[in-house]
C-alpha cells in the first residue's frame, strides 16, 4: 500500500448537498460554512451551482454567495456550470475552475439538462472555447458507473465522452457515482484504466453512499492510484433528477478513514469535525455522517468506575 501519495479532496456540500436540500439555507450561512471549511485544508471547494434558479432554486444566490466568501490562499474555489450562461455567471463571480456537468446516460441527461448528450456536448464544447483557457475546465461525467433509469453504462461510452472531452483540453475529468450504483472491483478498473489513458489529466472520483458503497470505493479508489475526491460534509447531497438518489459519500468519515490509514490529506480533522457537528442544526435535520457522531478512533471514553474497583480487588 502506498499511503506516501498526497490525496486531494474536493468539498462539495455546499453545491451537492444543498441543491437538494428541502429549505432554503440562508445565504449567510452559506457563506460563513464555506469559510469554515476553507480553513480545514480541502484543496478545492466547490461553492455552488450557476444553473437556471427555476431548476435549482436552492442556490439562486450563487452570485452573492462567490461574492462574499473568504478566499483562503491554496484553496481553489470551483463552481457547476451547464451551460454558455452559466459560465459567464461563474467567470464574473472569479470562480477559480468552472465544473461543466454532462451525463454519460442518454436518459438522465434528458431529465437534468433536458436535451440529448449531444447537444450538451456542442453547448459545453461552445464553453470551453469561449473560456478559451483563461480559467481551468472540470468535466463533471454523471452517470458513469450506472444509470437508474437505464442499468449499466458501458465502460466504453463513458471512454469515449472523457476521450472527446480530453480532445478539447479540459484539464480535469470527474467520474460521478451520481446514484451509487458502483461498487469497489468496478472502481479499480475503471480508476486503472482511466489513468493509462489519461496520465497527463486530473482525475476525480465523486461517489454516492446510496447503496452503503461509499467507503469501500473511496478505497479502491485511492488504492488504484486515485489522488482526488469529492466528499460531502455530513454526507448531504444528491441529484434532483436521478430517482432514488441519496447522500455523497461523507467527506469527513472518508477523511477519517484515510487519515487512519496514514494517508497525507492536508486536513485538520479536527476543525473538519467541529464544523460537521454543525450541520445538522444548519440544515435542520440529522445527517449520515457517522465519524462527528462517534468520534475519531483516537477519542477514547473513560472505563466505569466498576472497572477501577475490578482492577484494584486484582492489583
Ligand atoms: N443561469 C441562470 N439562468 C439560466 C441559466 C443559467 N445558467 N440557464 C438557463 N437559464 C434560464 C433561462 O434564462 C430561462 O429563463 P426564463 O424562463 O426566465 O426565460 C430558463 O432558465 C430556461 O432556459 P433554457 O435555456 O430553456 O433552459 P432549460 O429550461 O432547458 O434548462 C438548464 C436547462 C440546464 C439550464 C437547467 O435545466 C438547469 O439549470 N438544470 C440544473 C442542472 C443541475 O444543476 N442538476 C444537478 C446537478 S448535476
Ligand atoms: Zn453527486
Amino acid at each position: 500500500m502506498n499511503t506516501s501519495q498526497r490525496i486531494f479532496f474536493n468539498e462539495v456540500a455546499t453545491r451537492d448537498g444543498f441543491q437538494i436540500e428541502p429549505g432554503f439555507i440562508p445565504t449567510d450561512d452559506k457563506i460563513a460554512l464555506v469559510d469554515a471549511l476553507s480553513d480545514c485544508g480541502y484543496a478545492k471547494i466547490e461553492v455552488t451551482s450557476f444553473t437556471s434558479p427555476k431548476a435549482i432554486p436552492m442556490l439562486r444566490d450563487a452570485e452573492e454567495v462567490m461574492g462574499r466568501i473568504r478566499r483562503v490562499p491554496g484553496v481553489e474555489y470551483t463552481v457547476l456550470v451547464p451551460n454558455l450562461r452559466g459560465a459567464e455567471r461563474a467567470l464574473e463571480s472569479r470562480a477559480d475552475e468552472l465544473n461543466l456537468v454532462m451525463s454519460v446516460s442518454e436518459t438522465h441527461n434528458l431529465a437534468n439538462l433536458r436535451m440529448p448528450r449531444e447537444k450538451s456536448f456542442a453547448a459545453l464544447s461552445d464553453v470551453i472555447r469561449h473560456v478559451d483557457g483563461g480559467t481551468p475546465i472540470n468535466v463533471s461525467l454523471s452517470c458513469s458507473f450506472g444509470c437508474p433509469m437505464e442499468g449499466d453504462v458501458p465502460f466504453t461510452e463513458v471512454l469515449r465522452w472523457a476521450e472527446r472531452f480530453a480532445g478539447l483540453g479540459v484539464r480535469g475529468l470527474t467520474l460521478c457515482d451520481t446514484t451509487g450504483m458502483a461498487h469497489p472491483a468496478q472502481v479499480s478498473r475503471m480508476a486503472e484504466a482511466l489513468q493509462q489513458r489519461f496520465s497527463d489529466l486530473q482525475l476525480t472520483m465523486h461517489f454516492h453512499n446510496t447503496r452503503g458503497m461509499g467507503l469501500a470505493n473511496v478505497l479502491a479508489a485511492v488504492q488504484s492510484g486515485i489522488t482526488r475526491l469529492d466528499g460531502s460534509l455530513g454526507g448531504l447531497g444528491g441529484c434532483p433528477y436521478a430517482p432514488g438518489a441519496s447522500g455523497n459519500v461523507s467527506s469527513e468519515d472518508a477523511i477519517h478513514m484515510l487519515d487512519a490509514m496514514g494517508y497525507d490529506i492536508g486536513i485538520d480533522l479536527t476543525k473538519l469535525l467541529a464544523v460537521a457537528r454543525q450541520l445538522p442544526a444548519l440544515v435542520g435535520h440529522d445527517v449520515p455522517g457517522q465519524v462527528a457522531r462517534a468520534g475519531r478512533i483516537s477519542e477514547l471514553h473513560a472505563p466505569p468506575a466498576f472497572v477501577q474497583a475490578l482492577r484494584a480487588a486484582q492489583a
